[in-house]
């Protein structure tokens, strides 16, 4: 993580003091009512690059990637009694945006910079591998305008 003062190209709105933390956005999560429809959607309709349908029974939601160029969307369906999305999807029965993931260099102190801040890390705010395989974390959306994030060591 870059903590000190860092060269930043925008340094013409934000001064030259970027204290950066999130890097990359890595994915936007859809929660979706019917997979296979979404999938089409994103292939047939908006022309992307969708993959199969992939069970991730430890995250309780089965997955359709789809590449873009500078990032990717996940489409998630719930899988199993306790899927972590089935709740999301009650209250959106159309679907919805579920969160959005940024790219963080050190997860540990990327979570301990936000904690001083007051920000809420959900579950017991230890890092858990994530659906790539990597540590992740989330944060309250009561603290990020509304919006459940995802936290992930690149
Ligand atoms: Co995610």
């Amino acid at each position: 993580m870059r903590v000190g003062p860092v060269r930043c190209n925008m340094a013409r709105f934000f001064g030259t003091d970027c204290k950066t933390m999130i890097g990359r956005l890595n994915h936007v999560a859809i929660a979706v009512p019917d997979l296979t429809a979404a999938a089409s959607l994103y292939s047939a309709t908006l022309g992307a690059k969708v993959s199969a349908p992939v069970a991730q029974p430890k995250h309780g939601v089965t997955v359709v990637f789809v590449e873009l160029p500078n990032t990717k969307i996940e489409l998630l369906h719930p899988l199993g009694e306790e899927s972590p999305i089935a709740g999301f999807l009650a209250r959106n029965p159309a679907g919805g945006i579920h969160h959005i993931c940024y790219e963080v260099d050190d997860i540990i102190a990327a979570r301990d910079r936000l904690k001083a801040t007051g920000a809420r890390v959900l579950g017991d705010g230890e890092p858990k591998l994530g659906a790539h395989e990597k540590p992740v974390l989330f944060l309250h959306p009561k603290d990020f305008c509304g919006t459940l994030i995802e936290l992930e060591q690149a």
